[in-house]
């Protein structure tokens, strides 16, 4: 039912977001916001502010975001109708009256579920208790599922030759049983079958845990059945909507940032069994949209899973190049691969439940990442195989909704390339990585005959340099200001001898009292000091040795800083890291 959006407006009006959430939510005034704790996290200090004037909360401890129904329904687990009538009664409103047919749905709606909860209730404990049906429970061992799954999952079992129709026809119209898609008409013999006879079955719920379509695995293999069947189409369920085992996922999400897509039920009753209770299927249909956001709603980052065989991976391609479309900034989506034959239910039941997660951290590829994979591994190393690989992935970014996230995609993509074609792009390499290359070379150089790497090499001749002119930098002090050391020893040192400069003292080098071994390493290492013997005493030259040094630890600092935002960026393609990065970028072509 759809609520006119005046109604609602009048409700958003009556009610400031800050009233409704001090109904649960401590909050204290700061400026033109409120905060508090967070009631999606457990935390100690506040990361949850509240603006009445644009009429949201924002959580930033796990990126919650909404206005005052959204708040009702996560923090209450209320359906938006739910949500809508709970909190037009705080706000002193009517309840809304829809129209005639409005109730009419509502009534079939009341009745569907019904039928539902009967059906799925009973051949639950048919499964449970019948002891005609111990082949069913035996067929669940030897997949080692056991009362625990059944019961979580309401998995249920339908005899070969049921007659619960009979019973329902007391309770129900035969048009509201026939229309819930658990049973047709069989036109010769002029009978309702149940559509899932002969099968376990596993319920699927909507978002709030109400069944409202099942899935159904034959148990007996029959070459001329389909080893699964799911409802069909109905008034109330739509297959590009639902994902089975949302309802109890979905919870999960103010722990967890990420959700697993699998291909089967058995995948998400297998994880679950194994303790990864963080899985949805999508019931056998190609991702949708709506799906996708369905998710997104709830967890940043899907990692989709699909089997390790042939239809797995084009299943996945084919998800990959529809979700690609709806890639929002601060959402991921990622494809993990499972060895041959392998699917999520029987790699977790061989390697349990951490090598599961370890496998997935080592594996998942990001979504741009496995579809430049993909069609790099159909390309061959010749100038015409290379204009068609680069202009498919361009029709794919086409395809991107995302202004912001095209941009860079695409620049993803063409960076890859240009990694694939060197010699193109021989120029922009060099200048990329000038500054670092000296840095490099130092460092091999070194390395044959001492283990120091060059970042320490320069840093000990930074060290040397001031501690052989201690005077000169007291008075100059602002030449060490913004320096940053990588070594740990080395910062320590530098920080040691940069207070004490600055306090004024007079100082010599003894006053440090520095360790003797690492003092040798210095004196002995330093490459400055065959520089310096050949030089005066020259402060003005000592100063301008010493801004060279800076200059390049500096860009090794910023070379350092870039190449790991380069690779969160890759997997986040978040906006605040890409002006991070930018931010950057434009510091290194000053220096
Ligand atoms: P799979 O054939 O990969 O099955 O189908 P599975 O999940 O590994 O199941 P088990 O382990 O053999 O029991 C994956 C999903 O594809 C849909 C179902 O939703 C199934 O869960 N499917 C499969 C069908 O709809 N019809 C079929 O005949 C087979
Ligand atoms: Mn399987």
């Amino acid at each position: 039912m759809k609520y006119p959006k005046e109604y609602l407006d009048e409700i958003k009006t009556r009610l400031k977001v800050s009233t409704v959430v001090s109904k649960s939510v401590a909050l204290k005034k700061r400026g033109k916001e409120f905060v508090g704790l967070s009631p999606f996290k457990n935390e100690k200090t506040p990361s949850f502010t509240v603006n009445d004037e644009k009429e949201f909360y924002h959580c930033f401890a796990t990126s919650e975001h909404g206005n005052i129904f959204d708040f009702v329904m996560k923090t209450q687990n209320f359906k938006f109708g739910e949500a809508v009538k709970h909190l037009a009664q705080l706000a002193g409103m009517q309840p809304y009256m829809f129209s005639k047919e409005d109730e009419e749905r509502e009534e079939e709606w009341k009745e569907y579920l019904s039928i539902y909860n009967q059906y799925v209730e009973f051949y639950h404990n048919e499964l449970l208790k019948n002891d005609n049906f111990s082949y069913a429970r035996d067929y669940l061992k030897k997949r080692s599922l056991g009362k625990d799954e059944v019961k979580k999952f309401k998995i249920g079992y339908i005899e070969k030759n049921p007659n619960f129709f009979d019973k329902l026809k007391n309770v129900f119209s035969e048009k509201a049983l026939v229309e819930s898609g658990l049973f047709y008409l069989d036109e010769k013999k002029k009978v309702y079958v149940e559509r899932f006879r002969g099968r376990l079955i596993f319920p699927i719920n909507n978002i709030s845990g109400q069944p409202i379509a099942l899935g159904g695995r034959i148990i007996e293999k029959l070459d001329y059945l389909a080893k699964y069947i799911n409802s069909p189409e109905t008034n109330f369920f739509k297959k590009g909507s639902n994902l089975y085992n949302l309802d109890l996922a979905r919870k999960l999400s103010n722990k967890l940032d990420h959700i697993y897509l699998v291909e089967g039920y058995m995948d998400v009753v297998g994880l679950s069994k194994n303790g990864i209770e963080n899985a949805v299927a999508n019931l056998g249909t190609s991702l949708t949209y709506r799906q996708i956001l369905t998710l997104n709603q709830f967890f940043d980052d899907i990692i989709i899973c699909f089997d390790g065989d042939e239809s797995g991976y084009k299943a996945a391609l084919r998800a990959a190049e529809n979700s690609i479309k709806e890639l929002k900034p601060e959402k991921q989506i990622s494809f993990l691969f499972l060895p041959d034959k392998e699917d999520p239910d029987s790699y977790v039941n061989k390697n349990g439940k951490n090598n599961f997660i370890d496998f997935a951290k080592q594996n998942k590829l990001s979504i741009h990442q496995f579809i430049f994979n993909h069609y790099k591994k159909q390309t061959e190393n010749n100038p015409s195989s290379m204009a068609i690989f680069e202009k498919k992935l361009r029709e794919i970014v086409n395809t991107i909704k995302d202004n912001f996230i095209k941009k860079y995609v695409l620049e993803y993509f063409l960076e890859k390339i240009s990694e694939l074609t060197p010699y193109s792009n021989q120029n922009k390499k060099k200048s990329y990585f000038k500054k670092i290359k000296s840095l490099e070379s130092t460092k091999k150089h070194f390395n044959e005959s001492q283990s120091l790497t060059g970042i320490e090499l320069k840093e000990f001749s930074f060290l040397y340099l001031i501690m052989n002119n201690l005077k000169l930098l007291q008075s100059n002090i602002y030449l060490l200001e913004n320096i940053k050391l990588f070594t740990k020893v080395n910062k320590q040192i530098f920080k040691l001898i940069f207070d004490k400069l600055k306090s004024r003292e007079q100082i010599s080098i003894e006053d440090f009292n520095l360790d003797k071994q690492l003092l040798d390493k210095i004196n002995k290492f330093a490459p400055i000091k065959h520089i310096l013997k050949n030089k005066s005493n020259n402060s003005h030259e000592i100063i301008e040795l010493l801004e060279d040094i800076s200059r390049d630890l500096m860009n090794y600092n910023l070379e350092f800083r870039i190449q790991e935002l380069e690779s969160r960026f890759s997997k986040d393609l978040s906006e605040a890291t890409f002006n991070e990065l930018k931010e950057l970028k434009k510091k290194q072509n000053i220096n």
